[in-house]
């Protein structure tokens, strides 16, 4: 709140002023400037609070297809709009599962960032979410999440996981997006992996544990 509260002023201050000037403006201008670099700052701030508080969780029973449906509609018209095509390959039954949803959807939502920023030029997104195990045997659920994007460099594999690790111009990423996915799947439990092509694309895997006793294989889509 620190670091909030004084852009949340910043950023209404810039919002009256730039009432007082008439369109085409030079000084219009500038203000909108001082928006966008304020609303910047606003997101590296929150993305830093994100990575850096080690929130209690708030766990409830989860459907993870409501969940998935909610972030993607969230920013599925903005994926349209960069000619992203989403493909569900959503098995017919899958357990819920235990875990907090908002830090899910934040999982969620960076990973479909991320693959949509991997594309460009636009491509296909596959969402596959099937039950599956976890390494031990145990039930659990497989999402995954498919892009045709720029893929990543063997030599990166490995960093992408670092905080502050970005290929994205400056003042674009923070690098901590999937820094942030490693962190919540751990705290869940869960395993993420990624793997990739240059050229042809990246699949991030996340395994989580089913809710044991509830909703094996009783929903339906
Ligand atoms: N789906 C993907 N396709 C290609 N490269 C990816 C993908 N996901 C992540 N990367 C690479 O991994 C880097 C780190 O990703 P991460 O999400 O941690 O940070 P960021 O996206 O750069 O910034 P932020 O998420 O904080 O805005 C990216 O800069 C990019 O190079
Ligand atoms: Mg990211």
């Amino acid at each position: 709140h620190e670091l909030n509260n004084p852009l949340a002023t910043i950023s209404l201050r810039t919002e009256s002023l730039l009432e007082q000037f008439a369109d085409g403006d030079p000084k219009q201008h500038a203000l909108k400037i001082i928006g966008q670099e304020v609303e910047r700052m606003g997101n590296l701030v929150g993305n830093l609070l994100q990575f850096s508080r080690r929130s209690h969780q708030q766990i409830s029973t989860i459907d993870v297809y409501k969940e998935i449906e909610n972030t993607l509609n969230f920013i599925e018209h903005y994926l349209c709009s960069r000619q992203i095509n989403v493909v569900r390959e959503f098995a017919d039954t899958l357990p819920n599962i235990h875990a907090d949803r908002q830090q899910l959807r934040q999982v969620f939502l960076n990973l479909l960032t991320n693959a949509s920023d991997a594309m460009t030029q636009g491509g296909t997104l596959t969402l596959r979410v099937a039950a599956g195990q976890t390494e031990h045997g145990a039930g659990a659920i497989v999402i995954e999440f498919a892009d045709t994007g720029t893929g990543i460099k063997p030599e990166d594999l490995l960093k992408v996981w670092e905080p502050f690790f970005t290929t994205k111009g400056e003042g674009k990423g923070t690098g901590l997006g999937l820094a942030i996915c490693r962190r919540i799947v751990e705290e869940h439990k869960g395993t993420i992996n990624i793997e990739s092509e240059v050229g042809r694309g990246t699949t991030v895997r996340i395994t989580l544990r089913a809710a044991e006793g509830e909703g094996h294989g009783t929903h339906s889509v």
